[in-house]
């Protein structure tokens, strides 16, 4: 059985290197995914796939059905989720083309649907979320961009997620940066909070494809994201594929 999926993010709707075996549309009480569930193999490993914005890239971050996206994979029998997204570098170490596997993250989103304990429930529940991402799924990334040749990695981080669909202002990344946050993109919540409410394992691969607003004096040079999304992502796929033959895997 299938146990572990791995969610695409921009540039990753189609999973290179998976040998397909079946693809279902699921249905759940918060409607529909955002694009059927691929099973499959890579690194010798049964995976899921499944495709954030949708299986061609039509679905902006604020949209996505979030809740129907984490309960699809959850009822098909899915324990830990690897997320994949690009985003933008804040910090100096954090330059285009570096993969980062954040440790944290600060929530700057809004008006997106956030919890599956939304009422009803007696008690009311809360999860803690102090530390939001799996470590034994961080260390097994961590250990697969290890063995990506010349790829420059960051172990830990804080993703600050923002609203979009619009790039941030200067001075919005400025305040980030006085928060401590090291990376900005917008997908990483609620999807995060939705995983551990479900009791899911869940980390974060991200892809740093520009330089954050303002971080090098200039605007965000959005002419050059499809080369480097294009080319972030071809590592990430190898990250990945490295990651799933990790015996560091096998140890939760
Ligand atoms: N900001 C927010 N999201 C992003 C960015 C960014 O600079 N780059 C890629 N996703």
């Amino acid at each position: 059985m299938t146990t572990l999926a791995i969610i695409g993010g921009t540039g990753l709707t189609r999973m290179e290197g998976l040998t397909v075996t079946r693809r279902e549309m699921v249905k759940t009480p918060y409607g529909a995914p955002s694009c059927p569930i691929v099973f499959g193999e890579l690194g010798g490993r049964q995976v899921a796939f499944l495709a954030r914005h949708g299986s061609t890239h039509r679905i902006p971050p604020h949209r996505i059905n979030y809740c129907a996206n984490i309960w699809a994979l959850h009822s098909v029998g899915i324990k830990r989720i690897i997320a994949v997204g690009a985003v933008g570098g804040i910090c100096e170490s954090c330059s285009v083309g570096t993969i980062v596997i954040p440790d944290q993250i600060i929530d700057y989103t809004y008006a997106r649907e956030n919890t599956f304990f939304d009422g009803g429930a007696d008690p009311v529940e809360h999860i803690d979320f102090s530390y939001p991402y799996n470590e034994n799924l961080r260390s097994a990334l961590i250990d697969g961009a290890a063995a990506v040749d010349e790829l420059n990695v960051v172990s830990q981080g804080v993703y600050g997620v923002m609203q979009g669909p619009r790039l941030e202002t200067a001075a919005e990344i400025r305040r980030l940066a006085a928060d401590g946050c090291t990376i900005v993109g917008m997908t990483g919540m609620p999807e995060a909070a939705l995983a551990a409410e479900l009791g899911l394992g869940y980390a974060c691969c991200a892809v740093v494809v520009n330089p954050a607003a303002g971080r090098d004096g200039q605007k965000v040079d959005t002419t050059a994201l499809p080369a480097s999304i294009k080319s972030g992502m071809s590592n990430a796929v190898k990250v990945l594929d490295r990651t799933l033959q990790s015996s560091v895997l096998e140890e939760s």
